[in-house]
């Protein structure tokens, strides 16, 4: 199963209209995003909570690092330079942090307000290598623009 991403943004828009609390947007989120494709093994937020530190936000799949600063991981990659993380091949990855042994590949979208604010970074792991292409990479990037560009 291949997430149809035309029906989650609708899904999405439909769901969290009017809502503007992250925490409840990024659950929302997260649970659409798990349960619409056999890629997505692991899909959570990291929320920036203080100055280069992410803490785990909502999630789906096996518990996730608790907190992750911004000088580690592919998600602190993300939040560092706010750049799209494409990563075919962790292993390949320096300072991957591997919080499941089985994941392979992923992606790490940054998250930003309407404002303009770094506010979390979106990671969805794979157990497949190279899981995600840039296509997967720029759905998400609009799904994430979509909702929290108005809070
Ligand atoms: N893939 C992440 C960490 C995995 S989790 O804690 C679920 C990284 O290296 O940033």
């Amino acid at each position: 199963m291949r997430a149809n991403y035309d029906t989650l943004a609708k899904t999405i828009a439909a769901l969290t209209e009017g809502e503007e609390d992250e925490v409840a947007l990024m659950a929302t989120i997260v649970c659409e995003l798990h349960h619409s494709d056999d890629r997505f093994d692991w899909t959570g937020f990291y929320r920036v909570t203080g100055p280069e530190m992410l803490k785990i936000g909502p999630y789906q799949g096996g518990h996730g690092c608790l907190q992750i600063p911004f000088s580690r991981g592919v998600c602190g990659a993300a939040a560092r330079s706010g750049e799209v993380q494409l990563v075919a091949d962790v292993e390949a990855f320096p300072g991957h942090i591997a919080c499941a042994s089985s994941t392979r590949s992923e992606v790490v979208l940054p998250v930003w307000n309407g404002a303009g604010n770094l506010i979390a970074v979106l990671d969805i792991d794979s157990d497949q290598p190279e899981a995600f292409q840039q296509e997967d990479a720029d759905r998400l990037a609009d799904l994430l623009a979509q909702v929290f560009s108005r809070i």
